[in-house]
C-alpha cells in the first residue's frame, strides 16, 4: 500500500473553483515543503474504516530500527487543525486516528490524498507523507427530486427523446452513477448517453405513440444505479403528462334526432336537446353548436343555444305553413374540428283554423216563382288536416233552401220550391261550417237573399163599393173622396193607374159629372152638382198595373140636397082696387113653389095679422088672397100686404111680396083713354141720363115730375132695360086704370118689335126715358 518513488501525480481538479484555490495554495506550500525533503512516502487506506486501524508501519517504512523514531522524537504534523493518523513511538505503527469519510473530506475530488509530515526532532528532518483515502459505496444514487414531472404531447412521434434529471451519488469512480433503469412500459424506453463530462445521462425514448384519450398520463420509475457490487440504486417517480391534442372530432350522441312539437307550442319552448361529446380537453374539448347550412325557413323558426345544444322555438309554427322540418347542427371544438347530426322536427296539427267559406257566386235578388234557382255556390275549406279538417256545412231550418254538396267542397244552395215575394221578400240564411277537431271550431257567413217581383197579383180596391155623399151645389172640381186600390207586387209591378169605365147606359150623363186623378185615386166633381137634377148615380172605377192585371170598385154617389132654393111665387088674378062695402073679395091668387127637397122644399105663407086680409090655402101650394070682411074706403083706402113665403129648410128662405090694394068707391065708369095707342121712339144707345119728359106734356113736367092723369093715360109704352138705356124697341099693351093721383097699369104682352110705321099715334120726343116716375111699382 505504500506508493514509492518520486513521481508527483497531478490531482485532478473537480472541486468548485473556491476550493480548488485553496487546495493549490496547499499545494504549493507542500511542494515547497516536499523541495525542502525531498522525499515522499505514499499510503492508501479505505475510508470509513474504525479509528486506530493500523495504515503502515512508518518505522519500517523509513527504514529505522525499533526504538528509533522514539528516540529521535518522530512526530506527525499535518496541515490544519485536524490529525488523521498517530504514530505508535514504539510499534512504529501509523494508526488512523479517526474514522474518515472521504466524501466529506474531497468530495468529488478523486483521488483523495489527505497531506502530512512527519518530523524527526533529532536531527531534523522533515518527511512528505500523503494519505490517499480510497472510496468505498457508502452512498447511494440520490435524485434531487421525488418526482419528475414531463409534459409530452400526445402529437409526439415515436424516436422522441426526453431527457430526464440525473442522479447525483456522492461517491466517485465506479462507485458513482453508472447506469438508469426505467419500469416496464409500453412506450418508452429508456437511453442513457455518455457525456463529455464523464457523467451518463438518461433520456426517454418514446417508442410507440401517446393517446392522451386513451391514458392521460403515465407513471414511470427510474432507477439510477451506481457501479457497486452490488450496485446501489436511488429511484424517482417520472410523472408523464399526455398533452392534448385536437385528434378528436365532436361526436353526436345520434345521428338523426326526430321530435314532435304541437304547432301551438308558445315561443321558446324547449324542441329537443342535442349533445355532443369531444374526447379532446380544454378548447379542444369545448363543444358550440349551431346550425349548418341551415334554411331560412329554420332559421327563423328555431335557436339553437350554442353551449347547451337546446333547440327552442323562435316563433309558433305552422302546421298549415310547413309541416317538418330538417336541420343540421354542428357541434365545433375549439380546434376547428365539427361534427354534425340531423334535428326532423315534425309540426303536429292542432285545430287552430276555424273552417273557412268562399263565396263564388251569389244571386240575390231572385225572381219569384222561378222552380229551382241556384243561390249561392261557395267551397268551404279548414287549413288544419286529419278530423280537424273535416267539416259539416248547414243552415237554419224552415227555409224553403237546401245545401247540396258537389265536388269536393263546394256547395251549392238552391231553392226549395218557387219563392212568393208577397209573403217574404227577404231571407236571412247563416251558413254554419263546422270543423270536427277538438274544440271544434265553427264559422257562420251571413247572407241576405231577396226576392224580386214579378207581376203576378191583380190590383184590389180596399172596398167593393164605396158610397160618398155630396152636397149639392159643391164648387166645381171640389174633392170629393178618393179610393185607394192596391197591388202586392213591387215597384213597378205595384204601381196602379186609376181610370173611370165608361157609364154602362151611354146615356147617362153620369162620366162627365166626376173625374179621377189617374194617379192618387181622388176623386173630384166636375161641375157644380144639383139634386134636383140628379140625386144618385153610380160610376166604375178600374185601378189598372203596369202590366195587365186589374181591378174594380164601384162608387155610389148620392147628392145631398141643400137649401139652396128660395121659395118662388106667381101672382095672379090681383085685384088692386077692391070696391068699399064688398063681402068677401078675391084680391089675389098666389102660386108659391121651392125647388129643393123635403124640409128644404116645404112651404109656409103668411101675411100680417093686423089687416083684414086672409090668405087660404086652396090647392097644394096654391093660395087665395081675400077680404075678411067688408072695407070702408073713408077709414082706410090703402093697405100694403106684405106676403112671407118661408121654406122650413135650414137656413131658412123666404121670399116677400108686397101688393098694395086700394079701397076704391064704387064706379061704374070705367077710364077711357083719348087714343088707343101712342107711339114713342126712342134711338137705341140712348144716354142714361135723367132727361125725363112727359109723354102728355103738362105743367107739371117741368116739376120732375110726370103724374098720371087719372082716366087718362098716354097708352103705350116702351120698356126700359134695369140700366136705362134701351137695348130693343119694344111695343106694349097696357092696360090703365084711372085712380087718383097714384095709377096702376099692367102690362098686358109685348107687341114686337118693329115701331116705326106702325103705329099711328103722336110722335113723342125722343129720347124719351121711361123710369118708375109714375107712382107704380112691379115686383
Ligand atoms: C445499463 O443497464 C441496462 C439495463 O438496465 C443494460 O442493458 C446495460 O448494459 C447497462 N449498461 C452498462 C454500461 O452497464
Ligand atoms: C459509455 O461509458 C461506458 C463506461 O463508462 C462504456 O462502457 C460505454 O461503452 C460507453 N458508451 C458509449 C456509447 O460511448
Ligand atoms: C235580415 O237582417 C237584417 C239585418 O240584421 C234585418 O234588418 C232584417 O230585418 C232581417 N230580415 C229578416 C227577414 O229577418
Ligand atoms: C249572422 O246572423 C246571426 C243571426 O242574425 C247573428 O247572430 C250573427 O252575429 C251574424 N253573423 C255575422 C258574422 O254577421
Ligand atoms: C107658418 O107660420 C106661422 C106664423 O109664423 C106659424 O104659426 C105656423 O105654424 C107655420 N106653419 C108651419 C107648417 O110651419
Ligand atoms: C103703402 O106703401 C106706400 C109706398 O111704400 C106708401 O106710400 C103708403 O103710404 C103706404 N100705405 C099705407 C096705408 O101704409
Ligand atoms: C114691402 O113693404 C114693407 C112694409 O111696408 C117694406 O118694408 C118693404 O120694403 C116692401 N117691399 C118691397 C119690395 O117694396
Amino acid at each position: 500500500r505504500l506508493l514509492r518513488g518520486r513521481t508527483m501525480e497531478t490531482p485532478l481538479l473537480k472541486a468548485p473553483q473556491k476550493r480548488q484555490v485553496t487546495a493549490i495554495i496547499i499545494l504549493l506550500i507542500l511542494l515547497m515543503l516536499w523541495e525542502v525533503g525531498g522525499m515522499t512516502i505514499k499510503y492508501s487506506v479505505l475510508e470509513e474504516r474504525e479509528s486506530g486501524s493500523f495504515v503502515a508501519n512508518l518505522a519500517k517504512d523509513l527504514g529505522l530500527g525499533l526504538g528509533e523514531l522514539d528516540a529521535r522524537g518522530a512526530r506527525i504534523l499535518s496541515k490544519g487543525n485536524q490529525q488523521y493518523l498517530q504514530l505508535e513511538q514504539k510499534s512504529g505503527n501509523l494508526l488512523l486516528k479517526e474514522k474518515l469519510d472521504r466524501e466529506e473530506l474531497c468530495g468529488d475530488t478523486d483521488p483523495c490524498i489527505l497531506h502530512f509530515q512527519v518530523l524527526l526532532k533529532s536531527p531534523v528532518h522533515f518527511i512528505q507523507g500523503e494519505l490517499q483515502l480510497r472510496d468505498i459505496n457508502d452512498h447511494a444514487p440520490e435524485f434531487l427530486e421525488n418526482e419528475i414531472l414531463l409534459k409530452i404531447s400526445e402529437s409526439s412521434q415515436p424516436g422522441t427523446a426526453f431527457p430526464l434529471k440525473i442522479a447525483q451519488d456522492l461517491d466517485v469512480g465506479s462507485n458513482t452513477v453508472q447506469n438508469y433503469t426505467i419500469s416496464t412500459n409500453s412506450h418508452f424506453h429508456l437511453f442513457t448517453q455518455n457525456h463529455s463530462d464523464g457523467r451518463r445521462y438518461p433520456e426517454l425514448v418514446l417508442d410507440k405513440a401517446l393517446d392522451r384519450e386513451e391514458q392521460s398520463e403515465l407513471r414511470l420509475t427510474l432507477t439510477a444505479l451506481d457501479g457497486g457490487s452490488p450496485p446501489r440504486t436511488g429511484t424517482s417517480q417520472v410523472l408523464i403528462v399526455v398533452l392534448d391534442i385536437n385528434d378528436n372530432a365532436p361526436e353526436f350522441a345520434k345521428l338523426l334526432y326526430e321530435v314532435q312539437v304541437p304547432e301551438n307550442s308558445p315561443v321558446g319552448s324547449l324542441v329537443i336537446t342535442v349533445s355532443a361529446t369531444d374526447l379532446d380537453t380544454g378548447t379542444y374539448g369545448e363543444l358550440s353548436y349551431s346550425f349548418f347550412q341551415s334554411s331560412n325557413q329554420v332559421i327563423q323558426a328555431f335557436e339553437v343555444n350554442a353551449v347547451t345544444g337546446e333547440i327552442r322555438l323562435k316563433r309558433t309554427l305552422d302546421f298549415e305553413e310547413i309541416r317538418s322540418y330538417r336541420m343540421e347542427i354542428e357541434a365545433s371544438d375549439g380546434g376547428g374540428l365539427s361534427g354534425k347530426c340531423t334535428v326532423v322536427v315534425r309540426v303536429t296539427d292542432i285545430n287552430d283554423n276555424p273552417p273557412e267559406l268562399l263565396m263564388s257566386s251569389l244571386t240575390s235578388p231572385i225572381p219569384e216563382n222561378s222552380p229551382e234557382t241556384v243561390v249561392a255556390v261557395f267551397r268551404i275549406r279548414d287549413r288544419d288536416s286529419g278530423n280537424n279538417a273535416k267539416m259539416v256545412c248547414s243552415i237554419q231550418d224552415h227555409l224553403p233552401f237546401v245545401l247540396k254538396p258537389s265536388v269536393e267542397n263546394f256547395y251549392t244552395m238552391v231553392t226549395e220550391s218557387p219563392l212568393n215575394r208577397e209573403s217574404q221578400a227577404e231571407y236571412n240564411i247563416t251558413i254554419t261550417v263546422t270543423d270536427l277537431g277538438t274544440p271544434r271550431l265553427k264559422t257562420q257567413h251571413n247572407i241576405t237573399v231577396t226576392v224580386s217581383d214579378v207581376n203576378d197579383n191583380a190590383p184590389a180596391f180596399s172596398q167593393t163599393t164605396y158610397t160618398l155623399r155630396v152636397r149639392e151645389n159643391n164648387s166645381p172640381a171640389l174633392h170629393i173622396g178618393s179610393v185607394s186600390a192596391t197591388d202586392s207586387d213591387a215597384g213597378a209591378n205595384a204601381q196602379v193607374t186609376y181610370s173611370l169605365l165608361p157609364p154602362q147606359d151611354p146615356q147617362l150623363p153620369l162620366a162627365s159629372l166626376v173625374s179621377i186623378n189617374a194617379d192618387n185615386g181622388q176623386l173630384f166633381a166636375l161641375r157644380s152638382l144639383d139634386y134636383e137634377a140628379l140625386q144618385f148615380y153610380e160610376v166604375n172605377i178600374e185601378a189598372r198595373d203596369a202590366g195587365s192585371f186589374s181591378g174594380k170598385c164601384t162608387i155610389l154617389t148620392q147628392v145631398l140636397d141643400v137649401n139652396d132654393n128660395a121659395p118662388e111665387v106667381t101672382v095672379s088674378a090681383f085685384t088692386r082696387q077692391i070696391p068699399e062695402n064688398s063681402p068677401e073679395v078675391m084680391v089675389a091668387v098666389l102660386s108659391v113653389s121651392d125647388l129643393d127637397s123635403e124640409e128644404n122644399g116645404k112651404i109656409n105663407c103668411t101675411i100680417q095679422d093686423d089687416i083684414p086680409f086672409l090668405l087660404k090655402s086652396s090647392l097644394e101650394n096654391f093660395y087665395t088672397l081675400v077680404t075678411k070682411r067688408p072695407l070702408d074706403r073713408e077709414s082706410k083706402s090703402e093697405y100694403n100686404i106684405t106676403i112671407t113665403i118661408t121654406d122650413l129648410g135650414t137656413p131658412r128662405l123666404k121670399t116677400k111680396l108686397n101688393l098694395t090694394v086700394t079701397v076704391s068707391d064704387v064706379n061704374d065708369n070705367a077710364p077711357a083713354f083719348s087714343q088707343t095707342t101712342y107711339t114713342l121712339r126712342v134711338r137705341e144707345n140712348n144716354s142714361p141720363a135723367l132727361t125725363r119728359s112727359c109723354p102728355w106734356r103738362s105743367r107739371a113736367a117741368s116739376a120732375g115730375r110726370c103724374p098720371v092723369p087719372e082716366g087718362h093715360f098716354p097708352g103705350h109704352l116702351v120698356d126700359v132695360s134695369g140700366t136705362g138705356t134701351l137695348s130693343q124697341s119694344y111695343q106694349y099693351e097696357v092696360c090703365l086704370r084711372g085712380g087718383s093721383g097714384t095709377s096702376e097699369f099692367k102690362f098686358l104682352k109685348p107687341i114686337v118689335p118693329n115701331i116705326q110705321g106702325h103705329s099711328p099715334g103722336p110722335e113723342i120726343e125722343d129720347n124719351a126715358n121711361f123710369r118708375n116716375d109714375f107712382g107704380f111699382s112691379i115686383q
